[in-house]
């Protein structure tokens, strides 16, 4: 049994990207990614979502889905079994669909999601996501599946849900179609192995401060160069992890 709310159109050729997520809270499918640019994408058939209700794998008619931790301690477990039932019948849903069978646990436990990740993922053509809530998921389903762990940061949430989103907002945009300019992605944060560099608009003058002046220069190969040494600046001043990895391959300075 599956009770999903499945978003999105029949598409052409390529495969759609498709996320199942499997949640106890199936209402806060799209949400987000129903609106801008993910949601236009969602509409015109780009990608696609199946949000599945845990809830509906439960087989007493209480609904029940978690349970009490054996060793004690606080909070509340979600049920191997019950997890097992929703994943199985997504697997299943995507097996039957010629889909990737790949299933990712959201966990502050975790590898933590970089683009490197999110580009890996975009090139496939989907995945599973289980959303835990409460204390988590029981480690039994995990093992059982092979399920692999991915977190959104070095916090705690109080449910999958948001990291969810965030993991599928970032791939969607990666998706082909998806962003209106094709290039756009090319020089952001990361893409390089570099935070980007800083941005500037009208008016040319604000609150005193200036537009840099090369920017006005209209001189293309200056330009480039100066954004990149920005974006070298910043990510030496910034995130010194990053730069230890970049410095050695593109700079004198590493
Ligand atoms: C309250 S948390 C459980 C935290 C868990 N007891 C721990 O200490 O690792 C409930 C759920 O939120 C999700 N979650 C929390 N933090 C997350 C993070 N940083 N990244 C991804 N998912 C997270 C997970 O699905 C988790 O099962």
């Amino acid at each position: 049994m599956t009770t999903a709310t499945t978003t999105g159109h029949e598409g052409g050729a390529r495969k759609r990207w498709t996320a199942r997520v499997l949640t106890l809270l199936p209402e806060a499918f799209p949400g987000l990614l129903g609106l801008s640019l993910a949601g236009r994408a969602l509409r015109d058939g780009l990608w696609h979502l199946e949000a599945v209700d845990i809830r509906g794998f439960a087989t007493d008619r209480h609904r029940t889905v978690d349970d009490t931790p054996f060793g004690g301690g606080p909070g509340m477990v979600l049920r191997p079994d019950i997890v097992a039932a929703a994943i199985d019948a997504s697997l299943a849903d995507a097996t039957a669909a010629g889909e990737n069978r790949r299933v990712i646990y959201l966990s502050p436990r975790g590898r933590v999601i970089d683009q490197k990740l999110v580009r890996e993922l975009a090139a496939a053509d989907g995945f599973i996501l289980v959303c835990g809530r409460f204390e988590g998921v029981d480690q039994r389903v995990l093992d059982a599946r092979a399920i692999e762990e991915v977190s959104l940061g070095d916090f705690v949430l109080s449910g999958g849900e948001p990291a969810a989103v965030a993991l599928i907002d970032a791939i969607v945009r990666l998706l082909p179609g998806v962003m209106g300019d094709a290039a756009s992605s090319e020089d952001e944060s990361f893409e390089h192995g570099l935070l980007e560099y800083p941005h500037y608009t009208r008016p040319q003058t604000w609150e005193g401060r200036a537009v840099p002046d090369i920017l006005l220069s209209g001189h293309h190969a200056d330009i480039r160069r100066w954004r990149r040494e920005q974006a070298e600046t910043i990510t030496q001043q910034r995130r010194p992890d990053l730069w230890s990895r970049y410095a050695p391959n593109h700079t004198k300075r590493g």
